[in-house]
């Protein structure tokens, strides 16, 4: 069976038919072209096809692109503004958040969907909120300073999430 879906994509409206059991992950890599969006483990487990869904961090390989539909959907293509780096990304890039870069597209938007909801969180809550996500590099320590600095530049009113 094959559904129309109606979503706002990167801050864009799409109409899209889609099977009932496309994958969003698949979606957004095989129909519309964001491969941002990364496949890790394809189950659940790494965190790589993260994506925001009204703000709120989901896996795209757990999710159906139909349960999207008239829902606000943002890959990390979405992020940064003419140009410019979101505040994740700034703070990934200064504090060396990132090794391979694969995990990265994934934790950017677990760390965007915090920032979100609470623009100055602990370490403790930036941990839980990463708990979903793997790195096989990086060791944490450089992620959690990400976030932080993230957070400082939004304290500023330099950046957005
Ligand atoms: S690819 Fe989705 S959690 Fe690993
Ligand atoms: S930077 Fe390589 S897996 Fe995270």
């Amino acid at each position: 069976m094959a559904r129309v879906i109606e979503l706002t994509l990167n801050g864009r409206q799409r109409l899209d038919a889609v099977a009932d059991n496309l994958l969003l992950l698949d979606y957004l890599r095989e129909r519309v072209g964001l491969t941002g969006t990364k496949t890790g483990c394809d189950g659940g487990e790494c965190g790589a096809c993260t994506v925001l869904v009204d703000d709120t961090p989901r896996l795209s390989c757990l999710t159906l692109a139909a349960t999207v539909s008239g829902r606000r959907v943002d890959t990390v293509e979405a992020l940064g503004e003419g140009g410019a780096l979101s505040a994740v990304q700034r703070g990934f890039h200064e504090k060396l958040g990132s090794q391979c870069g694969y995990c990265t597209p994934g934790f950017i938007m677990a760390c965007a969907g915090l920032l979100r909801r609470n623009p100055q969180p602990s370490e403790e809550e930036i941990r839980a909120a990463l708990g979903s996500n793997i790195c096989r590099c990086t060791g944490y320590v450089k992620i959690i300073e990400a976030v932080e600095f993230a957070s400082g530049l939004l304290s500023q009113g330099v950046a957005r999430p």
